[in-house]
């Protein structure tokens, strides 16, 4: 099987209402006790990072009414809200998947939680799944 462009599972969004709830329950699931917690302002979102290996599990409510995650959440309710692959180059996979015919959310890359850059993919091109590219500072 070929393992294509090095992407690897980065960490996967959940959408929660009710973060504090939430963390509690996921905690107990991971037995891990004080998740990491940061406030991306310029997003919106209240994020909770619980790390299993090399994969985040990240709870994310909204801190203002209009956010794209409270729009999800108006919208979609609690669930799954995204899953993020973390790349190499993010510039040039843009690039590279613009040029292949997929939907960009985002054409530039912006700032992201945990100091990463950030671009989502249309889940119109993935089935239904928001897809975000991440790559570390
Ligand atoms: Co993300």
């Amino acid at each position: 099987m070929q393992t294509g462009r090095g992407f690897k599972v980065s960490h996967i969004g959940i959408a929660v209402d009710d973060i504090a709830g939430a963390v509690e329950r996921y905690s107990a699931l991971f037995g891990i006790a004080s998740p990491h917690r940061e406030v991306v302002e310029e997003q919106g979102v209240d994020v909770a990072s619980f790390r299993l290996e090399d994969v985040l599990v990240e709870l994310t409510a909204s801190t203002r009414d209009g956010s794209p995650i409270d729009r999800f959440l108006q919208k979609r309710g609690e669930g799954i809200h995204h899953v993020a692959f973390e790349v190499e180059d993010i510039v040039s996979e843009l690039a590279r998947l613009r040029e292949a015919g997929i939907r960009l959310i985002d054409e530039v890359p912006r700032d992201g939680a945990h100091g990463m850059k950030i671009a989502f993919l249309h889940p119109g091109s993935f089935n239904g799944v928001l897809v975000e590219l991440c790559q570390n500072p």
